[in-house]
């Protein structure tokens, strides 16, 4: 299945914006609903840039099916400790989960950061805790989000 994805840009695809704006409302309802402070579209919006954060990436499938997304950001929950840059908006359709998109995403996410000189990439993480583990990434503290304490990840490039 992931030997069959491409991975772009949002800026290059950004047909797919709709979709993912409304997988995050549904993802993040506290944040991105309508009684939560985000704004999917602006957040996507600004990822307008291919070497500047923050930087979106988008998972599609051969005939150009949106299966999922993954930033770059220099904010995110746990950058109040100063760390950075951040992965960041990592979501997977609910119909393309467990097939190794997500991993592939994070596996993008990481030679973005190494091609744009970062020395090391930060996660705050619940549900991609066990992705990233498995990938070297260490648990170096923990934060607070809506979704409760959530432990603060670290991988070196
Ligand atoms: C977490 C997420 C990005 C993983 O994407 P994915 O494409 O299913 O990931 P992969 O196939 O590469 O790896 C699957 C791993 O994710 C875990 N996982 C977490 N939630 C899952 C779900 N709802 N469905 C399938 N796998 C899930 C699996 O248990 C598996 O880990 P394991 O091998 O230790 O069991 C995806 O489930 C998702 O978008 N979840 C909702 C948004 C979210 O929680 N984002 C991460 C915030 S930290």
């Amino acid at each position: 299945m992931t030997a069959a994805l491409r991975i772009a840009h949002l800026v290059d695809v950004p047909e797919t914006a709709p979709t993912l704006a409304r997988w995050f409302v549904e993802e993040w309802e506290p944040w991105y609903g309508p009684d939560g402070a985000g704004d999917p579209e602006a957040d996507l919006a600004a990822c307008a840039s291919r070497n500047a954060l923050p930087i979106c990436l988008v998972a599609l499938a051969k005939d150009g099916n949106t299966l999922g997304t993954a930033a770059l950001k220099t904010e995110s929950v746990g950058s109040e400790t100063g760390a950075g840059p951040w992965l960041a908006a990592l979501l997977v359709g609910p119909q393309h989960r467990g097939l190794g998109i997500g991993t592939a995403l994070v596996d993008a996410i990481e030679a973005e950061a190494r091609r744009l000189g970062f020395p090391a990439i930060y996660c705050s993480a619940d549900a991609s805790a066990g992705i990233l583990k498995r990938r070297g990434w260490q648990a170096i503290g923990t934060t607070e989000s809506l979704r409760g304490t959530i432990a603060i990840f670290c991988r070196r490039l």
